[in-house]
């Protein structure tokens, strides 16, 4: 018990307590996919794979041994089925291939006492068979790893013919030449599996598992646990925590559980949770990145509501009168950080601010006037249409309330009703035509969606896709 305890505090050393905020699910599907990617990948390496110079000698009975150096050798043709794959619960992956055909071609020498000999050769080995168990994990980073558990491999059988010089003389030794060469082969299967396994591994350690999503954001996605492989799935627990570029500031909240359904007919399905947008929002907010001036020069042209204090004694009586016919400044800036709450279906965004209205005197020094504090509430529909995220934001509530006053009180009312009309009239209009319009889902060159859909649901959104994976080196080609 206490062991346990101790080995599950070492894993998540640093982390412990945290709930991831991404999960990934992979189904049978994806990995059935991910296998036929991997399968002409590997065909494709293996058609243009070098492959080393076999050497050896063998014996010819009393007479002695001949030496002989198989060289230059290429693949003519590789034939490779479509693997068995399937998720072995609480390891990994398990994979079988059977029926794998490879034909040869090179150069032989051989050297019996000062008798020397060459020409080429045909070599096929057919029905080779091959079984592995490769076990997924993290490492302390939280970067996956893989390895491999276990490996078996079985060569059915191999022909070989000789062609030129006296290669009639080792025609008798054929068979024997075979079983070697069938040895050396059956040999070097599992060994070179294991390396290229290894080979990945390093590559998935050295990964970074820290992106700059942009100029003032990163985002951390280091795994929290080793993936947790079931019979028909596998998921993946992401930290998926947002930070300000300029430091690491943990938000005063934490992220919460939530289950990741898979959704069998999808490759893969991912989870974001609420904790990963507002910790977003939480690293602009603590960096101070949400604060904005605004000035009449920002206001469009159209809007009848100028930012001076002749427009503005509308709504504040005694303003133009202390202040007559000044330009005016809006410091806008987050009181507190934006909410983001996922609800079925909807996606409630809460922002909290203050605005700082100044007087710009003749002189160009700034009179403060007063601050007021406002709270609004949207609420949004999402959806994903030809791999572009849409959706419609509209305003739900708005409260509007005179924190200070430099210029003595005065009535919220009517410039709640302006501001209301201005974010309904000219704010939402030009957000929702850019969301109509949609946002491209992120891409890289390598992994693509393919008919991704969104759901909101209650603390969370989904997103179940199936891939294109193009392989670096595919484009190389
Ligand atoms: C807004 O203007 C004030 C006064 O000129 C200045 O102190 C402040 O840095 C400005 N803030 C931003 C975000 O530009
Ligand atoms: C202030 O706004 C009014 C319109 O409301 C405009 O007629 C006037 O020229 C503006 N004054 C200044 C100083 O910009
Ligand atoms: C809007 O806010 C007011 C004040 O906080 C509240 O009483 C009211 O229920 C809210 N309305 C909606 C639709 O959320
Ligand atoms: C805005 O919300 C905060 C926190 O919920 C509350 O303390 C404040 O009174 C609200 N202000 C207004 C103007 O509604």
């Amino acid at each position: 018990m206490w062991l346990c305890l101790c080995s599950l505090l070492s894993l998540s050393a640093g982390t412990f307590g945290h709930n991831p905020a991404i999960k990934a699910v992979l189904t049978d599907k994806g990995l059935q996919y991910g296998a036929r990617v991997v399968m002409d990948w590997l065909q494709s390496r293996i058609e243009q794979m070098s492959v080393p110079d076999i050497s050896g000698r063998i014996s010819i009975g009393f007479l002695g041994s001949v030496h002989y150096t198989l060289s230059n050798i290429n693949v003519v043709q590789v034939d490779l089925p479509v693997p068995i794959v399937a998720f072995s619960e609480g390891t990994g992956i398990k994979m079988a291939v059977s029926g794998f055909n490879i034909a040869l071609h090179g150069n032989w020498h051989t050297s019996f006492h000062i008798i020397r000999d060459g020409g080429t050769f045909d070599l096929a080995v057919y029905n080779i068979d091959l079984s592995s168990l490769l076990r997924l994990r993290s490492d302390e980073q939280g970067h996956p790893s893989i390895s491999t558990v276990q490996c078996d491999s079985n060569i059915g059988g191999t022909e070989m013919n000789f062609y030129g010089g006296a290669s009639w003389i080792f025609k008798h030794f054929v068979s024997r030449f075979e079983g070697y060469i069938n040895a050396q082969i059956k040999e070097r299967i599992c060994p070179m599996i294991e390396q290229n396994i290894e080979s990945l591994e390093s590559h998935l350690a050295a990964m970074k598992v820290s992106f700059q999503v942009t100029p003032n954001l990163l985002i951390e996605i280091p795994l929290l646990s080793p993936p947790l492989v079931q019979s028909t799935s596998t998921e993946m627990d992401f930290k998926g925590e947002f930070y300000s570029v300029k430091g690491h500031t943990e938000p005063p909240f934490a992220a919460g559980p939530f289950q990741l359904p898979g959704v069998e007919h999808c490759m893969v399905t991912l989870g974001v949770s609420e904790f990963c947008a507002n910790s977003a929002t939480f690293a602009y907010f603590s960096a101070g990145l949400l604060q904005k001036n605004i000035t009449d020069s920002m206001i469009p042209k159209l809007s009848p509501i100028r930012l001076n204090t002749t427009s503005f004694g509308t709504f504040i009586p005694q303003l133009p009168k202390l202040f007559p016919n000044m330009l005016m400044l809006l410091q806008v800036f987050a009181a507190n950080m934006p909410t983001v709450s996922f609800l079925p279906d909807s996606v409630t965004l809460g922002l909290f601010g203050s605005v700082k209205a100044y007087a710009i005197k003749p002189d160009s020094s700034l009179a403060p006037l007063f601050r007021l504090d406002m709270n609004a509430s949207f609420s949004g529909r999402f959806f994903i249409v030809d791999k572009m995220l849409r959706g419609a934001l509209a305003l739900d509530n708005m409260t509007l309330a005179l924190g200070s006053s430099e210029i003595g009180t005065f009535q919220t009312a009517s410039l709640a009703v302006a501001l209301q009309t201005a974010i309904n009239m000219a704010v939402l209009p030009e957000l929702n035509a850019k969301l109509k319009t949609g946002i491209p889902l992120p891409e890289t060159k390598y992994v693509q969606w393919v008919n991704p859909v969104l759901k909101v649901n209650k603390g969370f959104v989904m997103l179940a896709t199936d891939t294109k994976i193009s392989p670096p080196g595919d484009q190389e080609r």
